[in-house]
């Protein structure tokens, strides 16, 4: 019979045999955080949907589209974490963070819930390994984040990983440069396709995300932003582009690269990779000096990214790259009789006690069936104890490389496996 409930479309349970490749993802992403002065911070998996709709905007496909939105018994509106950014500015505003030296760097592994189109690599609930750093403008503070995440996806041994770079101006450059884009549109308006025309309208800088076909020579022949930089956005993308050069991090510059959320000024990027289906943004992030003030703050620019931890995750296995395994259980016992199963709970409570992990059986089975699981446990010693032994005082080990069989004291069980365990 099929199972009443299956988990909801787009989520998925991550199980024990997924675990090596989610702690080291993790355990990449906070060594390297805390290498670059970075500390963690846990937002609440819900905010007030003001929030969002502040912070990414109104017109963005999270904030129209794909928000887990609900009204509490309080009558709130709630929203599951649709992003990360907002949240952290959020956090850095309510408690007086201004106040410590600037720039705030932090980092956070969180859950990111989004009403998305289910497909590989795309999911309704997806891990983020995300850094913000607020409170300064430095291009090289812009630098040194690109560099963080590169580093990431380096350490874990990730290749073809392709950086898009592209700097979409300020509140001073960007008008002057939608003014000529939607010019040239409107020029073109019958070539457009349905999402394009509504795009024209609603958000044009979103028309280079066209994915169909017969947008595409228009999007190539469109006025490029890079073209219309401010002197200051101009400057902040020099400099960041050398510094990139001066740490060994090779980008490409892609002027028709724009993001999907609201709050981005001057610097954007995103990670590519090839192999994982259509979903290839393994990260992505950007400036957002104006998100400070859209939430009601002081102006506190900031910098960071979002890595997709599932998408690099399944890069990882799509690159045959392997993950340490767990080790097997550092000794596996095995009773026969009443008295041994009996004695068996304060056995374990003592190697434990001491360090050593046990593994046991349940059930009353014959010593065949539990050697057999003792033998596909992986485990080096088996711990066999019989009625008769323990009469003695006394325990079978079994080095189960060897196939040696020694007859130990029982108290002398904790110093023989110790050392090997
Ligand atoms: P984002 O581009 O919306 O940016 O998401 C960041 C990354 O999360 C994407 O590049 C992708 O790897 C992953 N991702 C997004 N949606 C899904 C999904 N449905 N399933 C699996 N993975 C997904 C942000 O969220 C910004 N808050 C990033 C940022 C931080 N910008 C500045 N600071």
């Amino acid at each position: 019979m099929p199972p009443l409930y299956r988990a909801p479309r787009g989520t998925r349970d991550l199980l024990p045999d997924d675990r090596p490749y989610w702690d080291r993802v993790e355990n990449a992403a906070r060594c390297i955080s805390t290498r670059y002065g970075f500390q963690k911070i846990d937002t609440p998996t819900f905010e007030n949907t003001g929030l969002f709709i502040r912070g990414v905007g109104e017109g963005t496909d999270i904030v129209e589209k794909e928000m887990y939105t609900f009204q509490d018994k309080g009558d709130n509106s709630i929203t599951l974490r649709s992003e990360g950014t907002a949240p952290v500015m959020r956090a850095y505003l309510q408690n007086g963070m201004q106040g410590l030296p600037q720039p705030v760097k932090l980092f956070y592994l969180a859950s990111i819930f989004r009403y998305d189109r289910p497909q590989a690599g795309r999911y309704r609930e997806h891990k983020q390994f995300g850094v913000e750093a607020i409170g300064e403008t430095d291009p090289l503070l812009d630098a040194e984040i690109i560099t963080l995440a590169s580093d990431f996806y380096k350490t874990l041994g990730l290749s073809r990983i392709y950086l898009q770079l592209n700097n979409i101006g300020c509140p001073k450059c960007r008008p002057i440069f939608l003014k000529k884009l939607i010019e040239y549109y409107q020029n073109h308006k019958d070539e457009l396709c349905g999402d394009c025309k509504r795009r024209l309208v609603t958000n044009p800088l979103r028309l280079f995300d066209c994915k169909v076909e017969s947008c595409q020579e228009l999007i190539a022949q469109a006025p490029k932003i890079t073209d219309s930089l401010c002197e200051e956005c101009r400057t902040h993308f020099d400099t960041l582009q050398s510094a990139l050069q001066a740490y060994k991090v090779p980008f490409t510059l892609n002027p028709t690269l724009v993001r999907g959320l609201d709050y981005y000024t001057k610097t954007v990027f995103e990670f590519w990779t090839e192999g994982i289906g259509a979903q290839n943004a393994l990260g992505g992030g950007g400036r957002y000096d104006g998100l400070a003030e859209s939430l009601g703050g002081r102006n506190a620019p900031g910098i960071g990214f979002g890595l997709g931890l599932d998408r690099v995750i399944l890069t990882m296995q799509e690159q045959e790259i392997e993950v340490d395994q767990p080790p097997p259980p550092g000794a596996f016992l095995i009773t026969l009789g009443d008295a041994a199963r009996e004695y068996r709970p304060l056995l374990l409570r003592s190697l434990r006690d001491a360090g050593i992990r046990v593994a046991n059986i349940y059930g009353k089975r014959s010593m065949k069936a539990q050697m057999r699981q003792a033998n596909t446990s992986g485990t080096p010693f088996t711990l066999i104890l019989g009625d008769r032994e323990l009469e003695k005082g006394q325990i079978a080990c079994r080095n189960m490389e060897t196939g040696e069989q020694t007859e130990i004291r029982l108290d002398q069980v904790i110093p023989y496996l110790k050392p090997n365990t």
